[in-house]
């Protein structure tokens, strides 16, 4: 989740683009840069650095700058390492065309293939160099003219801002499923991924819609569709403070990151399913395809709610791939003697990839020449610099403590490997292509249960949020949900929560038992429906309440449970995806009404970079 800022207009002082950039580094920041028109050379001048704002900040010159327009941006890597070379702007071979961009470019290896035919000399490993080649191609002097054509052949996400030196009275934006605004301030035009970029500047805004292209001078602007035709827009008074602008308008990151959860899930998925052939394409494990033909075990390595991810993967594999899977604790493996051979295979699990107890664990498999598959969100982090290979989840930085976005969106990893790792082994096509099928829905059906269960939770959580213990209960692919939602609770509300098997209540929790004392019970409709919903009557039996969450169209379950919220119809290796979306806000909710920060929770850290 990259952040840009474009500039056109009176004033020539492109520190103005580097203060607007500051506001973005929420959205993440392992690098940065500006480019500008230089009014003096007339040609364009780039700063970039390697981490933090203030690094590149730290490059600008003493002396006074003139420019306009300018574009800058703030990089979390996709594509290529944290470098320099690979932070953006980008430029073309004639050095005219300048870009920053936000997105994935799913079709760049192809694209550049041509471009280098045709005699193109790219310097960066990323996608996105490929669109400013591109637009170099069709170049003929008005800029917009080269950016429509140049995306005509591209196929990805994108929030672009272009400008270029030899049409420098124009700033060019561009939109698909990537954030993207321009801010109407007095005699200028921002381009930005947020308000919260132009609020220092102007309070009016025009958010762009997929497939539309702006074009900016610094008299006016007009924005159309990528067939020419004009598309008119409502302009929006923004009554935001900064803090609330970062946060989207909600009033914590940890709700944000939440609501986020089809974007993310679209954004693990995206060019990576081939529904057609039942296939997963995973980019970052052709280096090993061979070697993970003749895998015959797997480890699963990981900790916290990174770990609970784990274990549904654990069944996942298992059950659709056919392959012995044991899920642990990094800070269990490290101390235990693992047994590793030629034919082992060991998954590392890590929102921050910096977890030390993870990468301990890494550090030993490698020791013993085992072969490592890692699932990291954040580009560069030190788990993707040491594994063998790895997928990456692309759901943006997570800011709340809390792991929301990224436990599924790995989640949905897990299942993508488990269709790529199955297809190798004895998963049938029909199978394949029924699995590719059903995972494809998810952004969508996380969307339905998002706008479903929202009211719902909040409404639960003003009933029960005095309670002070609170059981969770699922089986099998919902076990590791109900560690999941009590884990949520107990981390931002302070309320003690246990999370057990179902299976496992008479041997021990069924005691806690009594009307003090309610259960969250984790039954979909799925193969082992019947057996939790008998533990649900043992708790019933012992004047327990319950809340279910339960598949859409069970009106059996209002038999037993006191209150129901319904998750849309999946199949059952999918139904975690969903079922903790509503614990999650059950949680958050319960945290606010207790008067605590859901984002800051006492005494945890985001990132446990110590033993
Ligand atoms: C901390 C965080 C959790 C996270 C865990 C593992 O405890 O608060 O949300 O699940 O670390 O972190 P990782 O970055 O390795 O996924």
């Amino acid at each position: 989740m990259c952040g840009i800022v474009g500039y056109i207009g009176r004033q020539d002082n492109p520190r103005l683009g580097l203060e607007a950039l500051k506001r973005l580094e929420y959205r993440g920041y392992d690098s940065a840069g500006g480019a500008w028109f230089d009014l003096g050379k007339r040609k364009v001048s780039v700063l970039k650095a390697v981490g933090k704002i203030k690094r590149l900040e730290d490059k600008f010159p003493d002396y006074k700058i003139s420019g306009r327009p300018f574009i800058f941006h703030t990089r979390w890597a996709t594509h290529g390492g944290v470098t320099e070379k690979n932070a953006h702007p980008h430029w073309d071979c004639q050095k005219n065309v300048f870009l920053v961009h936000n997105g994935i470019i799913e079709n760049f290896k192809d694209l550049k293939e041509n471009l280098i035919k045709e005699g193109h000399r790219f310097v960066s490993e990323t996608d996105t160099e490929v669109l400013a080649h591109l637009v170099e191609k069709f170049f003929q002097g008005r800029l917009e003219e080269a950016v429509r054509k140049a995306l005509s052949l591209v196929r990805g996400t994108y929030a672009l801002a272009i400008i270029a030196a030899k049409d420098p009275e124009k700033l060019v934006l561009a939109r698909n499923s990537a954030p993207l605004l321009i801010g109407l301030g007095q005699d200028e035009f921002f381009g930005a991924s947020d308000p919260s970029a132009v609020l220092a500047h102007t309070k009016k805004v025009v958010y762009l819609d997929d497939g539309d292209m702006a074009v900016l001078t610094p008299a006016n602007f007009y924005i159309q569709d990528f067939k020419k035709n004009r598309v008119d827009k409502v302009i929006h008074e923004i009554d935001w403070t900064l803090q609330e602008a970062q946060k989207g308008g909600y009033p914590h990151f940890m709700l944000k990151e939440i609501m986020e959860q089809p974007e993310s899930l679209a954004n693990a998925l995206r060019g990576r399913l081939i529904t057609e052939q039942g296939l997963a394409k995973l980019g970052g494990l052709e280096l090993v395809e061979d070697k993970l033909r003749q895998v015959e075990r797997l480890n699963i390595i990981a900790c916290g709610t990174a770990y609970l991810a784990g274990m549904v993967g654990e069944y996942m594999l298992e059950e659709y791939a056919g392959i012995p899977t044991e899920t642990d604790l990094a800070s269990e493996f490290r101390y235990r003697k693992p047994i590793l051979d030629k034919k082992t295979a060991s998954i590392f699990i890590s929102q921050s990839g910096e977890t030390l107890d993870t990468l301990v664990a890494l550090r030993e498999v490698k020791r013993k020449g085992g072969l490592s598959l890692a699932i990291v969100n954040v580009v560069g982090s030190s788990v993707t610099r040491e594994t063998s290979a790895g997928i990456y989840n692309h759901a943006g930085p997570e800011i709340g403590v809390a792991s929301t976005k990224a436990f599924t969106s790995q989640l949905a990893l897990l299942a993508l490997l488990t269709l790529f790792l199955g297809r190798q082994r004895q998963m049938s096509f029909v199978m394949g292509q029924r699995l590719a099928r059903e995972i494809s829905k998810l952004p969508a059906l996380a969307a339905e249960t998002l706008k479903k269960t929202s009211k719902q939770a909040k409404k639960l959580a003003k009933k029960y949020h005095k309670f002070n213990n609170f059981l969770y209960m699922g089986r099998k692919y919902n076990y590791p949900i109900a560690l999941e939602g009590a884990l949520k609770l107990k981390e931002i509300s302070y309320i003690h929560a246990e999370g057990y098997g179902a299976g496992e209540m008479k041997h021990g929790p069924l005691a806690l038992i009594d009307k003090n004392f309610p259960t969250f019970a984790i039954c979909p409709t799925d193969s082992v429906y019947e057996k939790t919903f008998s533990n649900m009557q043992e708790i019933k039996a012992r004047k327990g309440k319950i809340i279910a969450v339960a598949t859409e169209g069970d009106k059996e379950i209002k038999s037993v449970a006191d209150d129901v919220i319904y998750i849309p119809r999946t199949l059952e290796m999918l139904t975690p995806i969903l079922a903790v979306m509503p614990l999650q806000l059950f949680a958050y909710h319960c945290s606010v009404l207790r008067g605590h920060d859901p984002d800051y929770p006492r005494s945890l850290a985001k990132s446990v970079t110590v033993e």
